[in-house]
This record gives structure tokens, C-alpha cells and sequence, in this order.
């Protein structure tokens, strides 16, 4: 089903960490269905849109309160997207979305967006569930100080709506690619079209009020329940299946990190670069 742009048409919404690989493919499409877009990153990206742009940091104040000026919604993607020295985490992923909530929620934005990771429920296994998925509600497992900092920014998440009101969805984003680059990825698999079609779900829905939702194509063998996404009106378009046989003469360990748990090989990543 085409997605309803009358929602959207004309609304103001600001991307951080719009340079990268999700916030290019979600600046792309969701610019295509009628959002003002407005990005802030540290780097201005090769192809920057019609969006309007803002280079600069989230630490900065300054930077953020001109950024959320007018704002109808933020999705708030800048972070380190994997596992680091706990300082750099700290800097970057904790406190630094602790200022975004806190500034949008001084400007008055009503939505809020933030990228989560499915690294906050990492540690589940396989095993554990059956034939079941985990539920957006089940205790979470980080499996690294990245994922950490993402059940970190769940909670914040949680405090500012319930203490200032801020509708907040957490989108626990699997693998945000073209298309999977590994057999773990076809469990993982969120296509870019789905992406965009779920955050702009998330930020047109009524009445939202605190979610967490997996952030996921419509794959057979996901390991995050679609439940909470659906019931706000995520109806994914794609699954992983057409890219099986890539991986299909690939040996299946039972003990290799990459098939025991969610998280896969962060369950065992060491801090700095991969
Ligand atoms: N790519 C995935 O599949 C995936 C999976 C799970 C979660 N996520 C989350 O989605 C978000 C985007 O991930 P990505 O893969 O696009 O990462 P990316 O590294 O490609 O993009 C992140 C962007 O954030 C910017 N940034 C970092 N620190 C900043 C700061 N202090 N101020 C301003 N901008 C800053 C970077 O310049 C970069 O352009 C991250 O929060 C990541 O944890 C991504």
C-alpha cells in the first residue's frame, strides 16, 4: 500500500546523523513523501538533497537549539554505530542523546525518533526462544557498551515521555543495508524501503505515546516480534528470502556467535575500530 503523504506533507522533521547509511536512505525516501527535512551531522554528505543542513555537533548546545527550531518531529540517528572504548560511547552515544532529548524537549517538539539497536536485546539466543521472537517488552541484553548506550537511550527515552509529554517510538534497527551482506543478515534484514516506510509511520501515527518496535523487514526467520511495529500501522514490504541462496552452502555451527545470539559476533567484539 502507497504510504499516506497527507500526513506528512509540509511537516518538519530533523534528521541527526543524516549523513550516514540509514540517514541517507531515510532522507532520500522520506523527503519523496512530502517531509521538510532538516539534517544535522558532523559532515556534509556528497549528494546533499534539497534538505536544509546543519554541520555541526550534538554536544553543542547552541547547534542543537537552532536545530530544533520549528521541528514536528526528530529522528535521532547520529552515534558510533558499533562497539567502542566505553569513554567514546559515553561521549558520543549516551551523553550526546541525553542533549538531543533534552533540547528537543526545551523547544517543544512533540515526536521523537530515536535508533535504537537490536545490540540492546543482543545476548538472547537462538536457542532460548524457540519458535518464537522477542518481545518489545521482554528484558533487555545488550552485548556491548554500544548496546549499552542504546538501552541508555530506551530509558531516556522513557523519562521524557513520561515526565514532559515527548511521544517517543525506539526503533531497534537490525541491519539497515541495500541489501544482507551475511547469512546472520537475513534474519536481521531492514530493507530501505521499509525503513522508510516505518519511521514515517512512527512519526505520522496518532497518538503515540512510548514504543519500542523492531526495526526489521517482514523476514521469515527475524528474531524480533513485529507486533508493537504493526499495531501502529508498519506493514513491511520486503523480506530476506530472495537473497537465501547466497548463503545457503555456508555451514551452519550452532556454537558460532554469528547463529547462537541476536547480536551475533558483538557478543564477543573487543572495544575500537572492526
Ligand atoms: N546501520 C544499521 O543497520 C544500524 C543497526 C542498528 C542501529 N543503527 C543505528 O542507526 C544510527 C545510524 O547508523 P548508521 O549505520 O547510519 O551509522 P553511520 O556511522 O553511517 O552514520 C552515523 C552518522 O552520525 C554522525 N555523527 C556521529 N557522531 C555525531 C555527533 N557527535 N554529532 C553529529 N553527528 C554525528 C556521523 O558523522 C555519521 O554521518 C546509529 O544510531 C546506529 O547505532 C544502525
Amino acid at each position: 500500500m502507497p504510504e499516506d503523504v497527507s500526513e506528512s506533507a509540509g511537516r518538519r522533521m530533523l534528521i541527526t546523523g543524516a549523513a550516514g547509511g540509514v540517514g541517507t536512505f531515510l532522507r532520500t525516501g522520506l523527503a519523496a513523501l512530502g517531509w521538510q527535512l532538516r539534517c544535522l551531522d558532523l559532515r556534509m554528505p556528497d549528494d546533499p538533497g534539497g534538505a536544509e543542513w546543519i554541520v555541526g555537533d550534538i554536544s553543542d548546545a547552541a547547534t542543537l537549539d537552532a536545530a530544533m527550531a520549528g521541528i514536528d518531529v526528530v529522528i535521532h540517528l547520529a552515534a558510533i554505530p558499533i562497539e567502542d572504548h566505553f569513554d567514546a560511547i559515553l561521549h558520543a552515544n549516551i551523553d550526546g542523546t541525553y542533549r538531543v532529548f533534552d533540547a528537543a524537549a526545551r523547544a517543544g517538539v512533540p515526536r521523537f525518533l530515536f535508533a535504537s539497536s537490536n545490540h540492546a536485546v543482543g545476548y538472547y539466543e537462538r536457542s532460548s526462544l524457540g519458535n518464537g521472537r522477542i518481545p518489545a517488552d521482554a528484558r533487555t541484553r545488550p552485548d556491548t557498551f554500544y548496546g549499552v548506550s542504546k538501552v541508555f537511550g530506551e530509558a531516556i527515552g522513557s523519562f521524557y515521555h513520561d515526565r514532559h509529554g515527548l511521544q517517543v517510538a525506539c526503533v531497534r534497527i537490525g541491519a539497515c543495508y541495500a541489501e544482507p551482506k551475511t547469512r546472520r543478515m537475513l534474519d536481521t534484514w531492514f530493507s530501505p524501503g521499509d525503513a522508510v516506510r516505518l519511521f514515517h509511520t512512527l512519526a505520522t501515527t496518532p497518538d503515540l505515546g512510548y514504543e519500542i518496535v523492531y526495526g526489521v523487514s517482514a523476514n521469515r526467520t527475524a528474531w524480533g516480534n513485529l507486533d508493537s511495529a504493526r499495531r501502529l500501522g508498519y506493514e513491511p514490504q520486503d523480506d530476506s528470502s530472495a537473497f537465501a541462496d547466497r548463503f545457503a552452502n555456508q555451514p551452519i555451527d550452532p556454537d558460532d556467535p554469528e547463529v547462537r545470539y541476536l547480536g551475533g559476533d558483538f557478543t564477543t567484539a573487543t572495544p575500537g575500530p572492526r
